[in-house]
């Protein structure tokens, strides 16, 4: 079995191993993916890939403290982040009572937020009150409404020194990691470099301190579309669709169930 990271051992990991997190949104596949994940994130992605809306905007603080108490069941010995959906960390207060509900009502060891700078007084605030938190900058899904769409980061001078200063708040605001998600890799390099806690990277190049991947989309379970970032290591939805039309095809011709699945 694996030893569960801890915020100390992911941090030291920096410049020594690139760090591997997987989302999972359940105890099943938090089970099949615990042994090859450094950490598992309960991503608000899951608004997406499992409740089959367009965006994660209207995920619920509900819905992910549910998800996340399933993954802390099915991944006992992982290192859990739980995404904070959209709407609840516009304050200070807010962020903290919904975060310590997290904590309360879940295994979690952190909490993950979305947003740069403008976001460092929330980061300190939740940090300086017990709870730990990955930060997460670039592009950020839950601005999908707001900026027009999803806008890949790092372009422009100003973008990359926004990116740099982003980074280097919500570090000294005392997170202990944070995802970088949809920059050009040159720029995700240096945003890299210029922090000591680990950058974990999502369509931000190899030279970054780790990766995240949503596990449905590196699976190939999610056929409809498959961002450029992503590297499908499985057929998934072939194969789980060849295994039910077999099992369907053994339904109809009685071959199945045969007297070994029979009481
Ligand atoms: O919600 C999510 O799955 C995420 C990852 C894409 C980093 O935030």
């Amino acid at each position: 079995m694996n030893k569960k990271m801890t915020i100390t051992s992911i941090q030291k990991a920096k410049g020594v191993q690139p760090l591997v997190m997987i989302t999972a949104y359940d105890a099943l596949f938090a089970k099949l993916l615990e042994s090859s994940s450094d950490m598992i994130l309960v991503g608000d992605s899951l608004n997406m890939t499992f409740g089959g809306k367009p965006d994660t905007l209207s995920a619920t603080l509900e819905q992910m403290i549910y998800h996340t108490k399933a993954v802390c069941e099915g991944a006992k010995n992982s290192f859990i982040i739980c995404d904070m959906p959209f709407g609840t960390y516009t304050s200070k207060d807010d962020a903290l009572k919904n975060s310590i509900k997290v904590f309360q009502e879940t295994k979690a060891d952190s909490v993950k937020i979305e947003g740069g700078a403008d976001k460092s007084e929330i980061v300190k605030h939740l940090t300086s009150n017990g709870i730990a938190v990955c930060g997460h900058i670039g592009l950020l899904p839950q601005a999908f409404r707001s900026e027009g769409g999803y806008k890949i980061k790092g372009k422009t001078k100003e973008q990359k020194q926004q990116l740099l200063t982003d980074a280097k708040t919500i570090e000294e605001a005392g997170a202990f990691c944070m995802v970088i998600e949809g920059v050009k890799p040159d720029v995700a390099r240096e945003v890299a470099l210029s922090v000591d806690i680990p950058v974990i990277g999502i369509g931000a190049g190899k030279d970054v301190d780790g990766q995240v991947l949503v596990f449905s989309d590196m699976l190939g379970l999610f056929e409809e579309f498959t961002p450029k970032f992503v590297k499908k290591y499985l057929d998934g939805a072939s194969l789980i669709k060849d295994a039910l039309q077999n099992y369907s095809d053994e339904v109809k011709s009685k071959e199945f169930p045969k007297e070994e699945h029979t009481y």
